[in-house]
């Protein structure tokens, strides 16, 4: 059995493969393979394990229909066409489960960045521009007691607001697809309605998958109606929010800050506005980058594609329907 890899990923996963006698291809140029180069490279595999966005669409399925399984290396899959997967009988696995610790840590991270404008005072140091000591200069906004409005109370919305609870005593609402008993016993969470949940939260956290319903949700009407203190925090997908508008919202002090960790495009322009804003802090999409999660992230992609070899159900399907 043959696999193709789409970009280099963390030695376990590899490793469990070849114990299997599985034969690797792992694409190693550091560079976006074009739709064409994916098609050619899955042509005489018999699974892809796909990290990075690689846009998997209805044309993609239908020139791999041989494929036994993809295997994505992320537990986003907006970049899949599921009906078509579907269709083709296709089953399509992800990262389940373990990113809750270390993409929360990573909004809380941008929150406190945001809150004390930290990144904005390390360009400063790195522009030699540390000259003295300025009372009135990198005033930031205190977290303590305030209200946490979590857009997507899945495991990384919850572990989010978990830690948010337990450092700052804040106040927890949400919006999520159904009630959520766990948020509510343990962390006294309220659900509220879309627009309260806007109004209400002095930081806003991002945590739901890109759909059609969230596609540029997070728009200048949205913006416009927030806390002009309020603190704009998206670790989920930058699609979700309007890259325009909130550039606008923060240019005209609408609200006071955002923290991204995710950007609409990706990746973001050097010369991107957001990035001499005081009150912004940007990473490079890195929410799931930790040694152990990366590492077991490499075994669960690989665990996925030895099950689909050996003609059983794999353990983590976006697409269980598959099975009938
Ligand atoms: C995920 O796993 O979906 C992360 O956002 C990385 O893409």
């Amino acid at each position: 059995m043959k696999v193709f890899i789409s970009r280099e990923i963390c030695a376990p996963g590899i490793e469990l493969l070849r114990s299997h006698g599985i034969e690797l291809n792992i694409w190693k140029e550091k560079r976006e393979l074009t739709p064409l180069e994916l098609i050619e490279n899955c042509k005489n595999v018999d699974a892809l394990l796909s990290a990075g966005a690689n846009k998997l669409d209805a044309k993609f399925m239908k020139k791999c229909a041989h494929l036994k399984v993809i295997s994505l290396h992320s537990v986003g899959f907006d970049n899949v066409d599921i009906s078509e997967a579907n269709h083709l009988k296709i089953p399509i696995g992800h990262i389940a489960r373990i990113l809750s610790e270390p993409t929360s840590d990573i909004a809380f991270l941008l929150m406190l960045a945001v809150s004390r404008k930290a990144f904005s005072g390390y360009e400063r140091i790195l522009n030699g521009n540390w000259n003295f000591f300025e009372p009135t200069r990198y005033l930031g906004i205190e977290i303590k007691g305030k209200t946490l409005g979590i857009f997507g109370m899945g495991n990384i919305g919850f572990e989010m607001a978990r830690k948010c609870k337990a450092a700052y005593g804040m106040e927890i609402i949400y919006t999520s697809r159904s009630q959520k008993e766990n948020a509510e016993k343990e962390l006294n969470a309220r659900r509220v309605s879309f627009d309260e949940l806007i109004r209400q939260s002095d930081v806003l956290s991002l945590h739901s998958t890109l759909n059609p319903e969230t596609r540029g949700k997070f728009n200048k009407t949205v913006f416009n109606q927030m806390k002009p203190n309020s603190i704009f925090i998206n670790t989920s997908r930058g699609a979700i929010h309007n890259e325009k508008d909130l550039i606008e919202a923060l240019q005209n002090k609408t609200i006071f800050g955002a923290g991204l960790d995710v950007t609409n495009p990706e990746p973001m322009n050097k010369n991107n506005p957001l990035l001499s804003m005081s009150s912004v802090a940007v990473l490079p999409h890195m929410g799931s980058a930790t040694v152990e999660t990366r590492n077991e992230m490499s075994v669960i992609a690989a665990e996925n594609i030895i099950a689909a070899f050996e003609g059983k159900r794999i353990p983590y399907p976006v697409n269980p329907e598959v099975y009938g």
